[in-house]
């Protein structure tokens, strides 16, 4: 099959780096930045995943992922579902603990690299040595002959954040992205919670579309979607591959990290999960009994 007749997707970017280097503010200039799909307004729901629409008309995916230690597992995950990671490195704090676990969550999940070196309003910025402590770490960058793309920004000036963005959709199309839209769709759970609405879970559609009244398994939990919101908190029709939506209609909630598989049927989708509850209830059992 001609791999160019799969329609190219958005290309989902995650941002990591240590605590308070600065991830979540520049989500949130990008997002100011950007055309979001959907209006914005009302109680604004973070859910760490969002899918916005750049000024040059492409779509980005973006995950957020904390700096806390306690958060490992998510940042493993969100290296996991990623086709780029974007390295947060304050120039004012350097190399931190959690800079060096991003670098290595990278690198074995294969996933390329832009650094992003923020902070550079403030006056204790110090960028070479930024720069050095990266390349004592085994990040290959421009300035010293490698390939990886350091971007120097301030979330708080928006400084350098025009470069950032052309950085991010330069890189995209080299990596061409392409995903099915059309079968049974996949996905992940990035997060669950129970909400005045009802019990939610944001997906991260990988390949095929969700739409309401489809029938999913997450891990061992059915549901038959009822709606999607995006992350503005507004109703859409879909949710084709490559972004990130809320989805409501589960029976209890799953696990983030859980796989998504979209069924053809009730039926099918009942029986998948059923087959994943005794399959763990022998497990469990074999485990007490061993
Ligand atoms: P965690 O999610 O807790 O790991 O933090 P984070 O990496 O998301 O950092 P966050 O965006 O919460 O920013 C941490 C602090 O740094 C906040 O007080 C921001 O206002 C500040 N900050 C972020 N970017 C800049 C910047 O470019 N310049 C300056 N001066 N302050 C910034
Ligand atoms: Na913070
Ligand atoms: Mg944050």
């Amino acid at each position: 099959e001609d791999p160019s007749s799969v329609p190219l997707r958005p290309p989902v970017v995650t941002i990591m780096g240590h605590v308070d280097h600065g991830k979540t503010t520049l989500l949130d200039f990008l997002r100011k930045s950007s055309i979001a799909a959907g209006e914005h307004g009302g109680i604004t729901q973070h859910i760490g995943a969002f899918s916005v629409q750049m000024s040059s008309g492409k779509q980005i995916t973006f995950l957020d992922t904390p700096g806390h230690a306690a958060f490992l597992s998510m940042r493993q995950r969100g290296a996991n579902v990623t086709d780029i990671v974007i390295l947060v490195v304050a120039a004012d704090d350097s190399v931190k603990p959690q800079t060096i676990e991003a670098i290595k969550h990278a690198r074995s999940a294969k996933v390329p690299m832009i650094v992003a070196i923020n902070k550079i309003d403030k006056d204790q910025a110090n960028v070479e040595r930024v720069k050095s402590d990266l390349a004592a770490n085994g990040v290959e960058i421009e300035d010293y002959g490698g390939d990886v793309q350091v971007v120097c920004v301030s979330g708080k000036t928006g400084q350098g954040m025009d470069d950032l963005e052309d950085n991010i959709l330069l890189l995209s199309e080299m990596l061409d992205i392409r995903a099915e839209p059309d079968g049974m769709a996949e996905g992940w759970v990035l997060e669950s919670s129970i909400k005045p609405i009802g019990r939610v879970a944001t997906v991260l559609v990988k390949r095929g579309t969700l739409r309401p009244g489809d029938f999913i398994v997450a891990g061992r939990v059915f549901a038959k979607v009822r709606s999607l919101r995006n992350e503005a908190g507004v109703e859409v029709e879909e949710a084709p591959p490559g972004t990130a939506v809320e989805i409501l209609g589960w029976k209890e909630p799953p696990e983030a990290g859980d796989m998504v598989l979209q069924a053809p049927t009730e039926d099918k989708a009942k029986s998948a999960v059923h087959y994943r509850i005794e399959q763990k209830e022998r497990e469990e059992a074999m485990e007490q009994i061993t």
